[in-house]
């Protein structure tokens, strides 16, 4: 007998090219009280004022319009034309003003000391390999100013050992968003993960499902650390828990999305 299809299983789409689902997966933040630590973390530790922002792999980058609205020129690099397409019309939508954005790969950043701040957020630096990872960091230090933070979201590795995964669901409307977030590890020599966000969106019971997968080569802290104190450009700063820029890591009892800041020395 012919297996039958299974009619029940969607087709998945690219999660980077949809980019309003990608939002409602990752809607959950206050957007607003994010782009005020960022702010904050300036005000703090940057020896510079802030005007020029660049955000990395910014997606739909949905704090440009907060920083425009503080008086800052906001920069978005990414990958994917459909993230930054909609991020262009959503930022104008919503803030009456055009940020910049440009299709890149983080690990070939093509700026030249024309950023006072730049970050990026839920552990998004995409890079495959160490080669990339270093490129990516030389790339942040060329277009950051001197005095100029570097702060970014997870993107060390605070437990190494095992894989992770998590998931979150929610209601907009007659919208049900459900999100599985896995890192599981490819290869501990070269500390290589594989990535997997999966997203599945039900409307009035029709379900479209989402993927986005991607290697990344891991850091871990006290290697993180070792490579800031020799690299010729950056300076260690802090990290924090939770964006709490008030609690050290070291103080903190489990770490959940730590800010970490590097500054341009
Ligand atoms: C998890 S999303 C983060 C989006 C946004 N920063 C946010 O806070 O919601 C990751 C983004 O990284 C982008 N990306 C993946 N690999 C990249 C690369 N090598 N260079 C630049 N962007 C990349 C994807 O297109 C996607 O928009």
């Amino acid at each position: 007998m012919q297996p039958r299809p299974n009619k029940l299983a969607p087709t998945r789409e690219p999660l980077y090219e949809s980019p309003a689902n990608y939002a409602m997966a990752f809607g959950y933040r206050d957007v607003a009280a994010e782009t005020w630590n960022l702010r904050e973390c300036a005000a703090r530790h940057s020896a510079r004022p802030v005007r020029d922002v660049l955000e990395i792999a910014c997606g739909h980058a949905p704090h440009a319009p907060h920083w425009i609205a503080a008086g800052c020129a906001h920069t978005g690099l990414d990958a994917s034309m459909a993230m930054l397409r909609y991020a262009q019309r959503e930022t104008a939508r919503r803030s009456n003003k055009y940020a910049r954005f440009v299709c890149g790969d983080l690990a070939a950043m093509p700026f030249q000391q024309a950023f006072d701040l730049a970050y990026v957020l839920l552990g998004s630096i995409y890079a495959p390999d160490t080669q990339a990872l270093i490129r990516h960091f030389d790339g942040v230090a060329a277009a950051l100013r001197r005095g100029g933070l570097y702060v970014m979201e997870w993107c060390v590795d605070f437990e190494p050992f095992v894989d992770y995964v998590d998931s979150w669901t929610h209601e907009y409307d007659h919208v049900r968003c459900t999100t599985l977030y896995r890192a599981e590890h490819l290869n501990r020599i070269e500390q290589t993960i594989l990535e997997t966000v999966e997203v599945s969106v039900e409307t009035e019971g029709i379900t479209r499902e989402f993927v986005a997968t991607a290697q990344k080569r891991v850091m871990y802290p006290q290697e993180f650390l070792q490579f800031i104190r020799q690299h010729p450009s950056f300076e260690f700063v802090g990290w924090w828990n939770d964006w709490n820029l008030d609690e050290p890591l070291e103080q903190a009892a489990s770490i959940n999305r730590p800010l970490i800041a590097i500054r341009r020395v």
